[in-house]
């Protein structure tokens, strides 16, 4: 039969659709550090936890009022400010469900996590984008505001932001924007981390919605578990929207995530080694003449523009010495020099920086032989 279900879809879905999405295509005899998860172990009590829930996979769940009530003891956030979704990618879609007529604006800072994009794109919204300054913080609100317009409908700010690592705002600033008649999206994926939070301006500002992850300090990326913070007016709705069908996350992922907010001691035994990782990968890599930036999210920051090869290059050849890490031209704004690397365990984080000073051990006697001319002259990498 002859159909163009293009004539069907939504406006400004007509355009062509390629297969679109992530490449998660893994090898496990590889150092996968590209996605900046958590490499240290997973806790027994959560696996224990998802054991026992998947004996229950025939019934519907009731552990969504469990997880809630387990947040608010353990983050100290009131049941009415929750809302929870599968990770931070859910809560963007939510967002978007929630604010977006076509023509309206969300405005973001690159370099920073793109994964807003789509769902802003699908309910014909506009991206706006206005570069973070050069130490990697947000532009004045004075020209901030500049930007804003009657369209403007979110403003969204990852702090601490990837792929940088740092704080990229303040306080007072999210106060500042949080006057401009705007949804302000504060994305706190890494908080455990960073350790800095505005939530609690949600009882003041029934316009902000914080973000928060299991993905990443939880090392949970797979459960797809996250939750949002807004001021309970705003935390109604989104739940209304979201929870109109059966509660979304599954049984298993809500008992795993239950186990993980309750396990704190694993946390922090995780997150204690993941920081001495970090530590001594910032001091290697910058022995050997790279650029390191300090984090306060599970992945780095490196520049390698004064060794003279190109991220690409850079990423192509670590990947033959059997580590996997990624260049930051998703990110938007992105140096040439720029690739993101996730922190390794504990264990394995001698045998990274090993693997990378074999790498540029390698160009430099590339160069010294003359066959690489370009080194001393461009950024064209080997
Ligand atoms: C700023 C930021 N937010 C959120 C996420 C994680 O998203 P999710 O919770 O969907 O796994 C990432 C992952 O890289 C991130 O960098």
């Amino acid at each position: 039969m002859s159909f163009d279900i293009k004539t069907k879809l939504r406006d400004g879905l007509q355009a062509d659709h390629p297969d679109v999405g992530w490449d998660f295509s893994r090898n496990q005899d590889l150092i996968e550090l590209q996605f900046g998860e958590m490499q240290e172990d997973i806790s027994k009590k959560i696996i224990k936890a998802i054991k026992n829930a998947s004996q229950k996979v025939h019934i519907y769940t009731d552990l969504l009022q469990e997880f809630t009530r387990t947040i608010s003891r353990h983050k100290n956030i009131p049941e009415e400010n929750l809302v929870i979704v599968n990770a931070t990618d859910k809560a963007f879609r939510l967002l978007a469900e929630t604010f977006i007529n076509p023509g309206d604006e969300c405005l973001m800072f690159p370099p920073t996590y793109p994964a807003i994009k789509p769902s802003i794109n699908i309910f014909q919204g506009n991206i706006i984008e206005l570069g973070m300054q050069s130490d990697f913080k947000l532009p004045a609100t004075e020209e901030i505001v500049k930007h804003v317009s009657k369209n403007t409908k979110l403003i969204y700010i990852a702090n601490p932001s990837t792929p940088t690592g740092n704080l990229v705002t303040t306080r007072q600033q999210i106060i500042e924007l949080l006057q401009l008649n705007v949804i302000v999206i504060v994305d706190e994926c890494y908080f455990e981390v960073a350790k800095v939070s505005m939530f609690d301006l949600v009882a003041e500002f029934p316009n902000l919605v914080i973000i928060r992850s299991l993905s990443k300090t939880y090392g949970l990326a797979g459960l797809r578990m996250g939750y949002m913070i807004a001021h309970p007016e705003l935390a109604s709705i989104l739940r209304f929207i979201e929870y109109s069908l059966e509660p979304v996350p599954s049984v298993t992922s809500l008992a795993g995530a239950i186990a993980a907010i309750k396990d704190e001691k694993h946390l922090n035994r995780n997150l204690k080694r993941h920081k001495k990782a970090k530590k001594k990968l910032i001091k290697g890599f910058r022995k050997l003449g790279l650029i390191a930036y300090d984090s306060d999210t599970t992945s780095l920051l490196v520049d390698t523009q004064h060794i003279n090869v190109n991220a690409d290059e850079f990423v192509n050849r670590l990947r033959e010495l059997g580590v996997v890490v990624k260049t930051c031209h998703i990110y938007g704004n992105a140096q040439p020099g720029w690739v993101n690397f996730g922190i390794p365990k504990l264990e394995q984080t001698s045998l990274v920086i090993q693997k990378v000073k074999t790498l540029i051990d390698n160009a430099m006697i590339l160069t010294e032989n003359g066959l690489l001319k370009a080194k001393t002259t461009s950024n064209s990498g080997f």
